[in-house]
């Protein structure tokens, strides 16, 4: 009677260190693609919040395992308009930020790999934030990337393009913010709590094993 239970509770002891051996086998998480969680992130280029939060917040997910359950869309070009007298693409912050937002836009296209256009796009940010953006051609050369393919998109206004699209599919969902960067976890705005994205993101995990990012909060 006692004893049954007792070997029970004994295997189960002596499991617990296979499962953590099997955890840190697979050390990393690699959910079905159905699982993943959608982070999408509307910004402008030269708008210093979306900057900062490019830089600073959304590092994060690349330091650590969380970019593995996560589809990022990055979408700039968030709060620029089409003029309807000439068709041509009003930004927020002026003509500097539609060519910052062509050149991402352009990066994005260009290179599918999220690590690589994650790095191009950061180096581009801070730039903008030190107000160096003119000098976007450095990062090709500190990040050991082509300029040829993401410059011939630029200069054949593949960028501005793909600027329409963007702000045809934004207009159809969201209405002018408040504010940006405008986050969205699974189709769903956070808000004001974009710094926080992380934990929004956990919640809306269901896979198993979570990130460790998600363990540690
Ligand atoms: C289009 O019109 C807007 C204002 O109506 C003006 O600011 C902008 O410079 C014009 N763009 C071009 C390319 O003419
Ligand atoms: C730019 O657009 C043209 C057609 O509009 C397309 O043929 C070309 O492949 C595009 N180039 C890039 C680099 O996206
Ligand atoms: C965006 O929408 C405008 C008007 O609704 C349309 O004329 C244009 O072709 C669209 N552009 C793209 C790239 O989808
Ligand atoms: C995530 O985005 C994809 C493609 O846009 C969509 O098919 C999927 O339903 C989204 N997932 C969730 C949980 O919203
Ligand atoms: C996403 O949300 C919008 C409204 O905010 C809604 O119209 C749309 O159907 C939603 N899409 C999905 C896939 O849930
Ligand atoms: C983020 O979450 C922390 C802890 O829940 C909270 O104290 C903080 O105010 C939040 N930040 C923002 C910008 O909402």
């Amino acid at each position: 009677m006692f004893f049954p239970k007792l070997a029970i509770i004994i295997t189960a002891l002596a499991l617990v260190p296979l499962i953590f051996i099997n955890e840190s086998d697979s050390a990393e998480v690699t959910p079905f693609a159905s699982q993943k969680v959608n982070l999408s992130v509307y910004y402008a280029s030269l708008s210093q919040p979306c900057a900062t939060f490019i830089v600073k917040n959304l590092e994060e997910i690349f330091h650590s395992d969380l970019i593995n359950i996560l589809n990022l869309q990055l979408v700039p070009w968030a709060n620029a308009y089409v003029d309807k007298t000439n068709h041509s693409i009003i930004c927020q912050n002026g003509p500097d930020e539609c060519e910052l937002n062509s050149l991402e836009a352009c990066a994005l296209n260009v290179l599918d790999d999220v690590n690589k256009h994650y790095a191009l796009i950061y180096c581009f940010e801070f730039l903008a934030i030190e107000g160096r953006h003119k000098n976007w051609q450095d990062c090709f050369s500190q990040l050991d990337l082509p300029l040829e393919p993401i410059l011939s998109c630029y200069n054949r206004g593949n960028g501005t393009e793909l600027g329409q699209k963007y702000i045809n599919e934004t207009t159809l969902f969201y209405t002018p913010h408040e504010f940006l960067p405008w986050v969205v976890v699974n189709n769903q705005s956070i808000g004001k709590e974009y710094e926080n994205f992380t934990r929004y993101v956990c919640e809306a995990y269901k896979g198993i094993p979570a990130p460790a990012a998600c363990n540690r909060r």
